[in-house]
């Protein structure tokens, strides 16, 4: 073990000063190069990016849009050579596409999507599989590496587990309930001990479109969900996406996706037995009795906290006894107790208010109404459930919550310390008998986020931490190999402050204990997602998400077009290319472990 910095502290390094400005910044001894951008070419015959004419049939070979999970699955076990697996979240249409944004007289105005530039959406979302080596320190994409693959919403994937083939979810397009065609929105993810590819779908409602009547069967069911949003224009040219016209699609989303990434044929599995959320991630770990422990957030204000623990056992050495572990387990919620306690209540058909007295007459309609299930149970509100990461050093779980805004001070709870929380917390859970897969567990808040100088705002970073060590809405995270965690933010970026989003180093040991230090931070209007450490802890990989995005009206007129965007032109800064997401590859000038 190395001995700690001055203060305790598990991290060397020079801080980043907070700010905001058109670049990216990384601690002093360090690069930031940029790795894949949107649009790059991931095989020989991808077409070069030409941001003008862009077509849904060049992007589903290049790199897609809005970068969000990261994760690294080594080949022959090396920190230099292995597949990167990216998924891709969402589209910024103002951003991707010239001309559709127009401002006169102060007014911005959105043209109507045309079915080509929805095309190019649906191509630019979902995931990438692409092989990648490091060769005299750099990173490097393999173009035509065998592994490489873009996984679009148009992808043919299969349902799998208990809700495969029932009623609730056969269409017109599927009368065998078991192909869906496509992932979206998939968030955060992950990389299973087995070394496939996780991608988690989130905010799948936003796709959905049209009017179902209040007393349809499913009128419920896509309430809970919020579907239909309405956010994009799919329906415009796909039925698919008309709840009117095909009111079982949207509970054909909202899963746990596996992919097989050692076989680019392989068809993606969405893997019900996890259940139907707006699922934030998935990460794993082995328990000591061999079953793998997946935790799960479900990002809404006063959802829940899950866990799912596999009904079999992993086989070291044995990948295909293992590729089906995800379709028989026990799907837990989390009730957090005003004592300090944590309960896992399962979800099982049949158990406590799960019966048919309730609208439940199997684990298939459990699953598809799995919030309902959650309420039913009476599991703990939570502010916005983002990333949950085991720590295999420690033996804790860290989770993420991002902030909520609506909670009011008669909701306060000990799990939820804040009302109108709007810079989020983090939960450090210590589960019973140092086993992942226990179904009790003892928990505290690591650190109440948001400004330690605003005595109002009630934040708990410790005394350590500097004026540019703070964060608020904590969303991703990542637990490096000697067990330190890394926290990326999603929000903290507003004019008042002149910040941005970006990659802390928090401290969780002794007495550095909720001390926080800024390692990176992103360009004006981006968020930071991805972060991801090499099993060598020489390299970190990041996700610059949405730069120049104008959510919070940096350039003036808050949504700016792809050439009205005067903030900044990252990562290329060339007055012909758009910003563009970009996935960034950090490791020590003349190599070496980052931060210790
Ligand atoms: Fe896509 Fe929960 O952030
Ligand atoms: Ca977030
Ligand atoms: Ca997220
Ligand atoms: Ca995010």
């Amino acid at each position: 073990q190395k001995a700690r910095a001055a203060g305790g502290s598990a991290f060397s390094f020079t801080e980043v000063e907070a700010g905001v400005d058109a670049d990216h910044h990384v601690a002093e001894g360090y690069d930031a190069d940029i790795l894949l951008r949107w649009g790059d070419a991931l095989f020989s015959d991808s077409p070069v990016f030409d941001p003008k004419n862009q077509s849904a049939a060049a992007q589903s070979r290049q790199f897609g849009y809005n970068n969000d999970y990261v994760g690294y699955i080594p080949i022959d076990g090396s920190s230099q050579h292995g597949i990167l697996v990216v998924n891709h979240e969402y589209t910024n249409p103002h951003l991707m596409f010239p001309g559709l944004v127009t401002i006169a007289d102060g007014k911005i105005k959105q043209a109507k999507l045309s079915k080509e530039e929805v095309d190019i959406e649906m191509a630019a979302h979902g995931g990438t599989i692409v092989e990648i080596r490091k060769a005299d320190g750099k990173w490097q994409v393999v173009p035509d590496g065998k592994y490489n693959r873009r996984i679009t919403a148009v992808t043919e994937t299969e349902l799998t587990g208990p809700v495969a083939g029932h009623e609730r979810v056969k269409t017109s397009a599927d009368t065998t309930g078991t192909k869906v065609i496509g992932t979206f929105n998939n968030c955060a993810g992950g990389v299973t001990p087995w070394g496939t590819y996780i991608m988690a779908e989130e905010n799948f409602h936003g796709y959905f479109s049209g009017e179902l009547p209040a007393d349809h069967k499913e009128a419920a069911n896509h309430k809970r969900y919020g579907v239909p949003e309405g956010a994009y224009e799919w329906a415009d040219f796909y039925d698919r996406f008309n709840v009117a016209k095909e009111p079982n699609e949207p509970s054909r989303f909202g899963w746990i996706v596996e992919v097989d990434v050692l076989d680019p044929t392989s068809t993606p599995k969405k893997r019900s037995a996890l259940g139907r959320t707006k699922h934030e991630g998935a990460a794993s770990i082995v328990d000591k009795d061999g079953r793998v422990v997946f935790y799960l957030g479900d990002d809404e204000r006063f959802d829940y906290v899950y866990k799912f623990v596999t009904s079999g056992t992993y086989t070291a050495n044995d990948r295909t006894a293992n590729m089906n572990l995800l379709d028989e387990g026990t799907l837990y919620v989390a009730k957090f107790t005003e004592d300090g306690t944590l309960q896992w209540l399962p979800i099982v058909h049949g158990q406590g208010p799960l019966k048919a007295e309730n609208g439940f007459a199997s684990q298939a309609d459990v699953l598809i109404e799995t919030r309902r299930a959650a309420d039913l149970l009476g599991a703990t509100k939570m502010d916005r459930p983002e990333d949950i990461e085991p720590n295999a050093v420690n033996g804790k779980v860290y989770v993420m919550l991002t902030n909520n805004t609506k909670r009011k001070p008669e909701q306060v709870d000990a799990a939820n310390p804040r009302a109108d929380n709007a810079f989020g917390h983090i939960i450090e859970i210590t589960e019973d008998g140092g086993a992942f897969g226990a179904t009790s567990g003892k928990w505290e808040v690591l650190l109440k986020c948001g400004d330690p100088a605003v005595a109002d705002v009630g934040a708990s970073f410790s005394t350590e931490t500097t004026k540019n060590g703070w964060f608020g809405m904590p969303d991703n995270c990542s637990i490096d190999a000697a067990g330190r965690l890394w926290v990326a933010t999603d929000g903290n970026n507003n004019k008042a402050t002149g910040r941005t989003d970006g990659l802390w180093a928090v401290d969780t040991e002794g007495d550095a204990r909720a001390t926080s230090k800024l390692f990176y931070r992103v360009p004006v209007g981006a968020e930071l997602c991805g972060p991801l450490f090499l099993p060598d802890d020489q390299t970190a990989f990041v996700a610059v998400q949405h730069p120049g995005d104008g959510g919070d009206d940096w350039s003036g007129h808050g949504r700016p077009s792809y050439y009205e965007d005067l903030s900044t032109r990252w990562p290329d800064f060339k007055d012909d290319m758009p910003v563009r997401p970009a996935v960034v590859a950090i490791t020590k000038v003349g190599g070496g472990k980052i931060a210790v």
